[in-house]
């Protein structure tokens, strides 16, 4: 016997041993190209029942070698891979018992409890060497022909071992696929078939059957000439190989019945509510389903949930340019998240109008619907949610991705910590690298559980079933997320929960809760609520974003001529901070039309070009804009004199650190600034001196960055170009249309 000296390493086969393939069609065809491809510098043999597939792989470069019978083959492979169709793989393995010795065997076969069972009848008991595989991979063509090195490339590759499974074989069959570039994943036999019976086997059985069906219909075919997209999209796996799906729906009969029960069950609502006419039980039903399946995508694709296309953004900002007009911004975010998260829990079915359809309160309303949550929309702006009660959310399958959002994460810590069952939420690069112990560590003072990532950051892994206890929090700093999340949990505690700010900060939540029936109190710097209420659902109308308006605000506040007025725009006095500072700067701006939405007040503002002079911001005033200072900075920019901020280290913690960004950003632009631990000193240009230059700026992912410098190039004199700007759909969709229709200069490219 030849020496065999195979050794793994990393994801990389160096074994240069003999691999024989048994059965030469797609599939192991696919792989023994893989491989050549990968470099692997051992034989690659294969048996096959038909000569001419054995003579084609020979002639394409796939194999080296290789027959019709398998006995010539085996005893010099170290490797054996069991490629033909699922009801072969029995006799297969028979002849092969009584051939093998120490070698490795693994199979592809799409059904894995069927294969089992006729291992183990073959050898005996299944060899600790042989490792169920399956690809998931593959095509409606057929034959050694149709094989392709990329088939597996970027897909995944389930394998099923079982305990004893040896560890040896196990990396090897790992490396063997990794090798031609697939994820390999680990599941157990059972859970494999029901996956593959949902997402595989249906799909086909529905395309065969529909094809079928049709084809009866019509027997001269002439609806198949008038059939374009939907049909052919359906129906494109209908031309898969016959007899490997006879047998895989053969060997997966149970799990396939059982998911096409299920699916008959679906399609038995479906029919009645078309049958009545019911269009709220269709929209919801497509609805769910249209955002279920774009929720897949973004999984699938590892992108965000909105925008999927273009996520290299890069503005290109003219300098000069006008600011007039009468515009509305899109709906707060703050508000938008809450309006989704009480909307949930509530009982009855709220309303919401104007919510903010942005990636951040977007992944807030997909993890609900993830929940179990029906939630129709947004359609401009309208949500309609389904409450389903404090005690109604359902596990979701997977960890809840909720992108960008900080609000997201720490107010679902809160509100996840009581529930009965676990949970993980994790986010993009951005998030992962933000603080989540100020909510987790008093979560566990209220007797949650979760788990952190080192340092305290995502993702957060929570353990349902706890009973919270209430607690009175000091906050050691003034954040409205981590009030807004203690108070959430603090609703499925066991008596008072009580949290105390250093200063105010935004209140949207205690409001909300009001609104829906849930009373919070509050005395001084103190807010709390008793555990063990309930939400009733009201409908919410969310004003324009104070935090979006404030880029426009600063726009015509530094342009000479502007005159804008933005309508609708929320005041909460716990967010009114950026009309307070400037107008201290000397900003011409003119609140009217004053009345209050669902309990939260309102405002058209307009502004007019007025001369702005450098101020100390006051610190009181620092909570109350804390998401403004990007643009602050930039009205400071163009100021008489110098702005001198201060307390505001938790700029430092932001989408990106913002004291940071801003400070790189304007020194390249030419703006003097000293940067501090928690502040910053920016020397304005003033309306005389000369004004800054241009410049690339990195937005460090950073919608609020990349807006912030938009607006300065009102003032430049030269082009800004700003990169990494795909995150201001996060909070501004349709920024750049607003922006060029108040009269700036901008051209967003795709980098
Ligand atoms: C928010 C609170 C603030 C703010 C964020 C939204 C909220 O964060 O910066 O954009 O909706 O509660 P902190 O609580 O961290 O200050």
């Amino acid at each position: 016997m030849r020496e065999r000296h195979g050794t793994v390493c990393g994801s990389q086969v160096t074994d240069e041993s003999r691999i024989l393939i048994v059965g030469l069609g797609l599939i192991g065809g696919s792989l023994a190209a893989g491989l050549k491809a990968s470099g692997y510098a051992g034989e690659i043999v294969a048996c096959d029942r038909d000569p001419s597939e054995i003579e084609q792989g020979i002639a394409l470069g796939v194999i080296d070698a290789g027959g019709t019978e398998l006995a010539p083959w085996v005893a010099e492979s170290s490797l054996i891979v069991l490629a033909v169709p699922v009801l072969a793989m029995a006799p297969v393995m028979t002849e092969l018992a009584s051939m093998v010795s120490d070698q490795v065997i693994t199979d592809v076969g799409s059904t894995k409890q069927a294969i089992l069972q006729a291992a183990e009848r073959a050898f005996g008991r299944l060899p600790r060497r042989f490792v169920l595989g399956h690809p998931i991979a593959g095509s409606e063509k057929s034959g050694v022909a149709a094989s392709n090195p990329d088939l597996y490339r970027h897909h995944k590759v389930i394998l099923t071992p079982q305990a004893d499974t040896d560890p040896t074989a196990l990396a090897r069959v790992r490396a063997l696929w990794e090798a031609c570039g697939a994820e390999v994943l680990e599941m157990d036999v059972m859970r494999h078939d029901q996956v593959l019976a949902r997402t595989s086997h249906l799909p086909h059985l529905l395309a065969f059957s529909l094809v079928d069906t049709l084809a009866r219909q019509d027997e001269r075919l002439d609806i198949f000439r008038y059939a374009a997209g939907g049909f052919r999209d359906f129906t494109r796996i209908a031309g898969s190989d016959p007899v490997m799906w006879r047998d895989i729906f053969t060997a997966n009969r149970d799990a396939v019945l059982e998911a096409l029960d299920d699916f008959e069950a679906g399609v038995a609502r479906l029919r009645q509510a078309v049958a009545n006419g019911d269009s709220d039980a269709m929209l919801g039903i497509f609805d769910r389903a249209s955002h279920a399946r774009h929720y897949f995508d973004t999984l699938l694709n590892k992108t965000r949930y909105q925008a999927m296309e273009q996520r290299n953004v890069r503005y290109r900002v003219s300098p000069g340019g006008q600011v007039t007009g009468t515009i509305r911004v899109p709906g707060d975010k703050s508000i938008s998240h809450r309006s989704i998260m009480l909307g949930a829990l509530s009982e009855g079915v709220t309303q919401v109008e104007g919510f903010l359809e942005g990636e951040d309160s977007l992944a807030t309303l997909q993890a609900f619907r993830e929940m179990g949550v029906v939630i129709e929309g947004p359609h401009q702006g309208r949500v309609t949610i389904h409450g389903v009660g404090m005690h109604g959310l359902k596990k979701p399958a997977g960890p809840l991705y909720v992108g960008n959002a900080g609000t997201a994460m720490r107010l679902f810590a809160g509100l996840l910590a009581g529930q009965a069952f676990d949970t993980e939420l994790t986010g993009d690069a951005s998030l992962t690298k933000r603080p989540m112990g100020r909510v987790a560590d008093p979560l566990r003072e209220m007797g949650a559980v979760i788990e952190t990532a080192e340092g305290g950051r995502p993702p957060l892994r929570i353990k349902g079933g706890q009973q919270l206890k209430g607690i009175t929090y000091d906050m050691p700093m003034a954040s409205a997320q981590v009030k807004s999340c203690l108070l959430l949990a603090g609703m499925y505690a066991e008596g008072e929960t009580r949290v105390r700010e250093p200063a105010p900060t935004r209140d949207h939540t205690e409001r909300m809760l009001n609104g829906f029936g849930y009373p919070v109190s509050r005395a001084g710097d103190v807010a709390w609520l008793q555990g063990g209420g309930h939400l009733t659902a009201a409908p919410i109308d969310v004003p324009s974003d104070i935090s979006s308006a404030t880029f426009f605000l600063v726009a015509a506040a530094i342009t000479p001529g502007a005159d804008l007025t933005l309508e609708h725009v929320g005041i909460n006095p716990t967010r009114v901070g950026v009309i307070n500072i400037l107008k201290a700067m000397g900003a011409d701006l003119e609140l009217f039309d004053e009345h209050e939405v669902g309990g939260e007040p309102v405002a058209n503002i307009r502004v007019r070009y007025a001369p702005l002079k450098g101020i100390e911001i006051p610190s009181d005033q620092v909570p109350l804009a804390i998401d403004e200072f990007p643009a602050l900075f930039v009205a400071a920019a163009n100021a008489s004199g110098t702005t001198r901020l201060r307390g505001a280290e938790e700029l430092r913690v932001k989408e990106s650190d913002r004291l940071q960004s801003m400070a790189d950003g304007l020194a390249i632009l030419g703006v003097e600034n000293t940067l501090y631990e928690d502040g910053i000193d920016i020397v304005g240009k003033g309306e005389d001196g000369p004004s800054y230059g241009g410049g690339r700026i990195d937005s460090h992912g950073d919608h609020r960055i990349a807006m912030a410098f938009t607006v300065a190039g009102l003032r430049a004199n030269d082009h800004i170009v700003i990169d990494d700007c795909a995150n201001v759909a996060t909070s501004f969709p349709g920024f750049v249309d607003l922006a060029r229709r108040v009269g700036m200069t901008l051209e967003e490219v795709s980098a």
